[in-house]
């Protein structure tokens, strides 16, 4: 029946234009879909935008490598695809697809998700890109649970192949094959996973990193031969401390903080000591210049 046709994507609109919803916007403009991208001011919005441009070029450089002018095309018709706005509720009436990038706090969201479902026409899939949060709690806040799913991409998104697709009790089937179909008009390679702390990569990936931390902690082993031993050792491109420094301690702080308070009794999910004190003296990482490792 026509019902249970998949929803072709063609509108999309991106809320929060940081680190995550700039980089969906940009794969989405770049894959020809119309963009619009959604932040609080517009001066943070001139700062997505300049990165965006700045990224496509990287992008375009290799791409294009010896067709410098089909590359500065491509650069010019993602860029047509792509506007801004700073009242997301103005913009949803005529949209296909609402992504949420907004700040990891539950209340924010809901309350982002509330408005928007009066404004949204009824066909309009919403999805989180959270990395932590419960998708059946944001559908909750609106009237569409069946048109509510989980879209979660991985840092730097121009880069990263992995969408992981996540499918709450209340996510309809045609909802989901048309996440499914987005993920890969945007060049991604889609996974599935329930809606479950973590889903696929944070759960393992998370407490394999506490464990690191847990290992340093007992004093079994260096940090710096920790990570060396699972470059070497697991070939994975990056070791346990490099990648938490890069995520950024407080981020991993936070993550594991919200499953310790669901599970208490999960060992995986028990808070490091070490970790609690880096953050309160703002060692975060790379980003504040210091972590488990110095980067000044
Ligand atoms: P960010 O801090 O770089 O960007 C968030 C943006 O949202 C900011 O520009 C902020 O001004 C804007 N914002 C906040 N409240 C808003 C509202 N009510 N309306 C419109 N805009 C609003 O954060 P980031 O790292 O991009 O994370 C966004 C989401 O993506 C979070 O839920 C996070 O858990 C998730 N995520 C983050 C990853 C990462 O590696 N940083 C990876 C995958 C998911």
């Amino acid at each position: 029946t026509a019902a249970a046709k998949k929803l072709l994507i063609k509108h999309v609109t991106i809320i929060g234009g940081g680190l995550m919803g700039a980089g969906i916007a940009q794969v989405a403009a770049a894959s020809g879909h119309t963009v619009v991208l959604v932040d609080q001011s517009d001066e943070i919005l001139k700062k997505s935008t300049k990165g965006i441009e700045e990224s496509l070029k990287r992008v375009t450089k290799k791409k294009f490598a010896d067709k410098p002018e089909a590359g500065a095309e491509f650069i010019k018709k993602t860029l047509k695809n792509l506007t801004t706005s700073t009242d997301a509720a103005s913009v949803v009436h005529s949209t296909d697809l609402v992504i949420e990038a907004i700040v990891e706090n539950l209340d924010v969201k809901n309350e982002l998700f509330k408005t928007l479902d009066k404004f949204a026409p009824e066909h309009t899939i919403f999805a989180s890109n959270t990395s932590s949060l419960q998708i059946t709690k944001m559908a909750n806040a609106t009237t569409r649970q069946d048109r509510f799913g989980g879209l979660h991409f991985f840092n730097p998104v121009p880069m990263m192949k992995l969408v992981e697709v996540i499918k709450t009790p209340m996510t309809s089937q045609k909802t989901f094959e048309s996440l499914v179909d987005f993920s890969k008009a945007v060049g991604k390679s889609p996974v599935s996973c329930k809606d479950t702390p973590g889903f696929i990569v944070n759960r393992l990936l998370v407490p394999y990193m506490m464990e690191a931390v847990r290992l340093f902690e007992r004093g079994d082993a260096s940090k710096e031969d920790i990570d060396v031993a699972m470059k070497l050792g697991a070939g994975y491109p990056m070791g346990p401390f490099e990648l938490l420094d890069y995520v950024g301690l407080d981020t991993s702080k936070y993550i594991i903080d919200g499953w310790h308070s669901l599970e208490p009794n999960n060992p995986l999910f028990a808070p490091s000591p070490l970790l609690n004190k880096l953050v309160e003296e703002k060692k975060l990482g790379k980003k504040t210049g210091e972590g488990f490792y110095k980067y000044k």
